[in-house]
């Protein structure tokens, strides 16, 4: 069996193709990115020559090449996560976020129905997030009946290529599953998600930007959940189902960037809470959801999943990455994210 991980060289691809070259003994892996801003090979340096594992670099929205990757991969499963996937370059440039998340991953379920008529044993898992079911007041949480809603160019075209996905299970009888997951951390992130941003900057030892007051909560996942449950739903998800994924571990923006700073201090041997100081309020971004949580009561009933690790220990274990990794973090941050971080950050 060959599956298609299209995103692979970013933040949850690099880490997913990983982690199913050790789970899958047996099937082939072809990791599909365009190598964006966001996407680096270093990120798969260590698989990059592993004997069942192929690299092609292509754009999710051209047609010949995604058509030429079935063709010459013979591909039976796909984990969709390419995308662009930062809301506040949303907020600035929306018809990137059209163009790559809904035309591409139109593109790319046109050209596995295709490629799959009349074929048994194929997959379509389509990786996507909370953010579509917009914004939580101080109460409740997502579940896989919760009503759609984006708030940002992002969560809209997330939620549009979700659409997509189901139309095409049930228009064209596409074998597909969904996933929604919350936040994501751990090795890997790109810095410019809020995590590695406090990381990098903490670092520097430049101001750390919270927006608004901080208190925006966010649910937290290890990335090595994540993979373990996206491959968990690709094996055992039933066809045309959803499910939701998360940490169970929900912090308030301002707590979490505490824990983070503090973690930095203790794996740099200084005095906790030194970097404490270097935290800024600035203008708050847009738009901004005020909270997201998961109730993951349907993947833990019927797949037997749930998150196992937690909060302290991950953001422990992704600190120590970070200062083990410092010329990855120099190396994957070019012009294009700088021009944009300056823009960002100089305007709050
Ligand atoms: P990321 O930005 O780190 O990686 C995205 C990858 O997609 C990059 O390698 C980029 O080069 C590639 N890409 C962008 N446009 C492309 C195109 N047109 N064609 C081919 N490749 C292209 O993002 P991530 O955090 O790893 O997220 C991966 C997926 O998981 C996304 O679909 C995202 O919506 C979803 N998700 C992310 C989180 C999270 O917290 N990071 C949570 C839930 C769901
Ligand atoms: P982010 O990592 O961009 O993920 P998302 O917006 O998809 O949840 O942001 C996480 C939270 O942190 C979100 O509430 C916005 C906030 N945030 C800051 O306060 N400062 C920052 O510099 C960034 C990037 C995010």
């Amino acid at each position: 069996m060959a599956i298609l991980v299209t995103g692979a060289a970013g933040f949850i691809g690099s880490n997913l193709v990983r982690h199913l070259l050790e789970r899958w003994p047996d099937r082939r892996i072809v990791g599909y990115d365009l190598l964006t801003y966001a996407g680096h090979l270093s990120n798969l340096a260590d698989v990059m020559d592993h004997p069942r594992h192929t690299f092609v670099r292509g754009d999710v929205a051209d047609r010949e090449s995604v058509a030429k990757v079935f063709a010459e991969h013979d591909i039976d499963g796909v984990m969709h996560l390419a995308a662009e996937s930062h809301v506040d370059r949303s907020i600035v440039d929306p018809m990137a976020f059209v163009r790559t998340n809904v035309v591409g991953t139109t593109v790319l379920l046109q050209e596995a129905a295709r490629a799959w008529e009349g074929r048994e044993g194929v997959r379509f898992h389509h990786v996507s997030t909370d953010e579509v079911f917009g914004a939580l007041g101080a109460e409740g949480r997502f579940d896989e009946h919760t009503a759609y809603g984006p708030n940002s160019p992002y969560s809209a075209s997330k939620a549009a290529s979700d659409h997509f996905v189901r139309a095409w299970h049930e228009t064209y009888g596409l074998p597909v599953v969904v996933t929604n997951c919350t936040n994501n951390y751990g090795p890997y992130q790109f810095p410019e998600k809020l995590i590695p941003v406090v990381v990098t900057r903490a670092l520097a030892g430049e101001r750390v930007p919270v927006y608004g007051r901080g208190e925006n909560v966010r649910d937290w996942l290890y990335v090595g959940d994540h993979c373990d449950a996206l491959a968990l739903v690709f094996e055992e998800g039933a066809t045309g189902e959803t499910y939701c994924i998360g940490g169970d571990a929900e912090a308030t923006n301002l707590d979490l960037v505490g824990m983070v700073l503090d973690a930095v201090d203790g794996a740099r041997g200084a005095a906790v809470g030194t970097s404490r100081e270097l935290i800024e309020f600035v203008t708050d971004r847009p738009g901004h959801d005020f909270r997201y949580a998961m109730d993951i009561a349907k993947i833990r009933a019927e797949l037997g999943w749930e998150p196992s690790v937690g909060l302290a220990e991950g953001l422990a274990r992704t600190v120590d990455w970070y200062l083990s990794h410092r010329e990855w973090m120099e190396e994957v941050q070019g012009d294009q994210h700088r021009e944009f971080t300056d823009s960002w950050y100089g305007k709050r």
